[in-house]
Order: structure tokens, then C-alpha cells, then sequence
């Protein structure tokens, strides 16, 4: 593991694994699905809530697929949801010293991950000692540089700005998405396919949903107590941080893109 300080930006309070849960191969990984067949082993690094690990599971069985975290908290959650299905299993982990054999999973994937760890050039390393050599290593990561959103609220700016400083004081790169293809490349990785898709959330449902999360986030999630220790922001931005997520919510011709890029890369 990297020696610079890493600390996972957005912890794992209730209002954050919301906003994770929704997650699905479907809205966040369909870049992958050429590249997935039924009895393709899979091993998705820092599997969070492990709801996009077990729709994988569900695509390619009978093989096994294991999700792998640094946080036992998540690791035990993401499991009772496993519990549905036979071929999934979720571990303790850590993405730079994976828990399989060299060159013996079809597919290594990481969806939003490389952006919170202090060394990504050093995790897809290990992606490309795991993964076959016939396999592909997979990952996707937002580029908060390319974010945009309307209306124009100052508290989302603010948002945006304390947001990207705690990213990067924890050791992550919020823009991460432009540099995938560099890192693999960096990495060892010889065949390299960068694409890029989005999630766009504007409407009712999404908005109560999106901004509903983010507005507790700013208040009570690991993002709100980094903030302040750290001195990025006080109590009273984070208020007006969370006041301009509701505010947004509640904007009927609110919306909100989020671009990502995406790699899968070989060889
Ligand atoms: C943004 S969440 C993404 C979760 C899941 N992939 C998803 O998209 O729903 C990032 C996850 O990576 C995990 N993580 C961060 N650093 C890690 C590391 N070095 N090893 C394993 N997991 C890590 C965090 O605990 C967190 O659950």
C-alpha cells in the first residue's frame, strides 16, 4: 500500500450507501458487458455496497464472483445482500495485494474506486498480476473537473470546491476519469479502450434522491468530518452546502451530469 495518506473521502454512513445501492452493471458498468460471459470469474475491487457485484453475479453464473473491500462494515452489509445469490462472496480487502493467485480471474473490476487510493498506477498493477491473460481488468471513475450542473446555486460551487480539496487532502484525484488510460498504460497494461458514459439525474425522483443523499452527506457522512477537521470548511458552509442540495431538489428544471470515464484494458 501507498505510504501517502488515504483515507476513503466518503465513509460509510447510511445516506451515502443509499446514494451507492442505486447502482446497478446497468447504469454503471455496461462499458464491461461485451466483455462478460456466463462462467466468467469476477473480481470487483472495493465493492462498497455490492449491489453492481452481485448483478454481476447474477450475468455470468455459475462462476464465482467476489467482492472485495477495505471496510469490514461494508463488507458484512454487502454480504446479506449476497446471501440471494450462490456464486457471489464478499471479503475483507486490500486492492493493492488482492486475495487471488496471479493471472487467475477473467475479470478484475473497479467501479469508482481508483480515484480514493493514494497510488491507482500501483493498484492496476495488481489488477494486471490478478487478472488472466486472456481477462480484462475493468474500471470507471467520475471526473468531478467536468461536472456541471443548473441552476447556478453559490452553495454548489462551494460544494464542488470543498468537495475536490477533501478528495484530494485524502489521497484520491477527483478527476480521474481523464487519466484511467494514463495509469493502465503507467501500469504494464498494453491494450488500453477508454470510453467514457454519464449519469444524469433530473427528475423528480432522481432529484429528491441525489440531492435528498447529498444533503445529509454534507452534514453527517465521512466528506462533512474530513471537511472540518481538516479545515476545508466550517459548520456554517457545510449548512449552506447542504441547504443548496435541497434547494436543488426541490428545482423542477434541476439538473445534474456527472461524466465518467472508463477503461478496459489488457495485455
Ligand atoms: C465509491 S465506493 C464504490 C463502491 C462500489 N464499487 C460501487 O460503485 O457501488 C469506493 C469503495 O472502495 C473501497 N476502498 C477504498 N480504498 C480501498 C482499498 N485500498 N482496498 C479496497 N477497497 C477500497 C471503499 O471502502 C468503498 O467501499
Amino acid at each position: 500500500m501507498s505510504d501517502a495518506r488515504e483515507q476513503y473521502t466518503h465513509g460509510h454512513h447510511e445516506s451515502v450507501l443509499r446514494s451507492h445501492s442505486w447502482r446497478t452493471v446497468e447504469n454503471s458498468a455496461a462499458y464491461l458487458l461485451p466483455y462478460l460471459a456466463q462462467g466468467s470469474s469476477v473480481l470487483d475491487v472495493g465493492s462498497g455496497p455490492g449491489t453492481i457485484t452481485v448483478d454481476l453475479a447474477s450475468r455470468v453464473q455459475p462462476a464465482p464472483v467476489i467482492g472485495v473491500d477495505a471496510s469490514a462494515e461494508v463488507v458484512a452489509k454487502a454480504a446479506v445482500l449476497g446471501a440471494a445469490i450462490d456464486n457471489v462472496s464478499f471479503v475483507t480487502g486490500d486492492a493493492y495485494a488482492l486475495p487471488v493467485d496471479d493471472h487467475s480471474v477473467d475479470v478484475v473490476h473497479a467501479h469508482q474506486v481508483l480515484q480514493h487510493v493514494a497510488d491507482p498506477v500501483a493498484v492496476l498493477r495488481e489488477f494486471r498480476r490478478a487478472v488472466r491473460h486472456d481477462g480484462v481488468a475493468a474500471a470507471r471513475d467520475v471526473d468531478y473537473a467536468a461536472v456541471a450542473w443548473y441552476p447556478l446555486l453559490p452553495g454548489l460551487d462551494r460544494w464542488m470546491s470543498v468537495y475536490r480539496a477533501v478528495h484530494r487532502a485524502n489521497g484520491g484525484e477527483p478527476d480521474a476519469g481523464r487519466r484511467l488510460k494514463s495509469w493502465a498504460l503507467e501500469a504494464g497494461f498494453t491494450d488500453v479502450h477508454a470510453t467514457a458514459s454519464v449519469w444524469c439525474f433530473s427528475t423528480s425522483e432522481d432529484r429528491d434522491w441525489w440531492g435528498g443523499t447529498w444533503a445529509i452527506r454534507a452534514l453527517e457522512s465521512g466528506f462533512a468530518s474530513d471537511a472540518l477537521s481538516l479545515g476545508l470548511a466550517t459548520a456554517d458552509d457545510l449548512r449552506e452546502i447542504s441547504d443548496a442540495w435541497l434547494e436543488w431538489s426541490q428545482t423542477p428544471d434541476a439538473t445534474f451530469i456527472m461524466p465518467h470515464g472508463e477503461i478496459i484494458a489488457r495485455g
